[in-house]
């Protein structure tokens, strides 16, 4: 049984909080033990009702639930979808099944033909609407703002006049399933684990993306607008300090990181690499680096969100790889193909090999990660059982001092 919270917010407006504890890995790839929510958002406007995203398919009959605890679904006039991904649309087509007559729904102009593809909706209803675009409801002005490749390239955010409400969909979202509703109903602590989450969404989620950050950032800044409540499709709503959020993202845009902090990755089938990898991170740590390790080993398998969010916030990474059949071990491939495509911002690597009769390895992995912003500054290249040269890691070492 899902466990949903329906909470009005403001005047005439209601956040509908699905709490997905179910779902293991979001986008079928992405560890999320803390879960994630889905919000959605009900204006109920005088003679106007107007409701905003929707919930994952799964969670539909309790969407419809939500919805009828406030109104009729049959009173529902306006649908605004700022994005296609269906853990905000997947429900939508149910509740438009339901209803008796079809609301008009606002969307990006791309959202149309995905509309149609993913859940054969073809109405004459669906009206795209342009980057700010205004519309009005008399009582209340809502404007469009696009934000490609936020998370989609048709994702766009909405900005309430009269409420000084932005509706932001993915952006400033999180993973967690938070206590409160609002940031204000979490003590410190629970917000600087929250803001963990907040990265840990951004970089797995957005990370590909994030250049797109500071430019819809800007454009918002522009518009003169000055909300007083950010209400995003995942986790919190801000109403006290949304400048944490909003900071948040501009800090993960920037690729700022922790000076202190060296991220060590690397497989170990039977010890050779691990045992090396000890080695150089005795000597980091005796350096003054803070060394976090995540390791496939014949007993560990690492959270590969979790290699993320390290990775994304440390100075230089560390990466160990055996040689498995002339190859890289396919963990470790697996690894370098998603921090190269994820992390974008230039990170030193101490790239160490580990191999038995030939290091195919060190070449395949140079060759993989030219042209990405994993730089290899120094190379170790170990017969296995051999130690690593004290004097690379100190040339590691002056390459990243700043
Ligand atoms: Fe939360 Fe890109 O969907």
């Amino acid at each position: 049984m899902a466990s949903y919270r329906v909470a009005k917010i403001m005047e005439d407006l209601y956040v509908l909080r699905l709490d997905d504890v179910q779902t293991k890995f979001f986008e079928g790839i992405w560890e999320i033990p803390e879960g994630i929510t889905y919000n959605s958002y009900l204006l109920t406007l005088p003679g106007k009702t107007i409701l905003f995203d929707g919930w994952k398919k799964d969670y539909s009959d309790d969407f419809i639930e939500a919805i009828k605890s406030i109104v009729d679904i049959d009173d529902i006039d306006i649908v605004v979808l700022h994005h296609m991904e269906p853990d905000h649309t997947g429900s939508v087509p149910v509740l438009l099944s339901k209803m008796r007559r079809q609301p008009t729904i606002y969307v990006h102009p791309m959202a149309r033909s995905m509309l149609a593809s993913f859940y054969g909706l073809k109405s004459s209803k669906i009206m795209p609407v342009k980057d700010k675009d205004v519309l009005d409801l008399g009582d209340e002005k809502i404007t469009f703002i696009h934000t490609p490749w936020l998370h989609w390239p048709e994702t766009m955010i909405s900005y309430l006049e009269k409420h000084r409400t932005l509706i932001t969909c993915d952006v400033f979202g999180s993973y967690s399933v938070p206590k409160g509703i609002f940031d204000d109903e979490l003590g410190e602590k629970d917000i600087q684990e929250y803001l963990y989450y907040a990265r840990k969404y951004m970089v797995t989620v957005i990370g590909y993306y994030r250049n797109h950050i500071v430019p819809a950032l800007n454009k918002i800044g522009t518009l003169g607008i000055k909300p007083s409540l950010i209400a995003p499709g995942h986790g919190l709503i801000w109403r006290k300090n949304l400048d944490r959020i909003i900071e948040a993202y501009k800090d993960f845009a920037e690729g700022r990181y922790d000076s202190s902090k060296i991220t060590m990755i690397y497989t170990s089938m039977y010890g050779f690499v691990e045992k090396a990898m000890g080695k150089i991170k005795d000597y980091l740590e005796d350096n003054g680096y803070k060394v976090i390790v995540h390791k496939y080993t014949d007993k560990d398998r690492p959270s590969i969100s979790e290699i993320l969010v390290d990775a994304d916030t440390s100075k230089a990474l560390v990466i160990g790889i055996s040689n498995y059949e002339a190859s890289l071990h396919p963990h470790m491939d697996h690894v370098l193909n998603i921090l190269a495509k994820k992390i974008k911002s230039l990170k030193p690597v101490l790239l160490v090999t580990v191999y038995g009769w030939g290091d195919a390895a060190k070449t395949l992995a140079k060759k993989k990660l030219e042209n990405t912003t994993l730089n290899p500054v120094e190379y170790i290249s170990l017969k296995a059982g051999t130690d690593p040269e004290i004097e690379i890691i100190k040339d590691f070492l002056e390459k990243i001092k700043e």
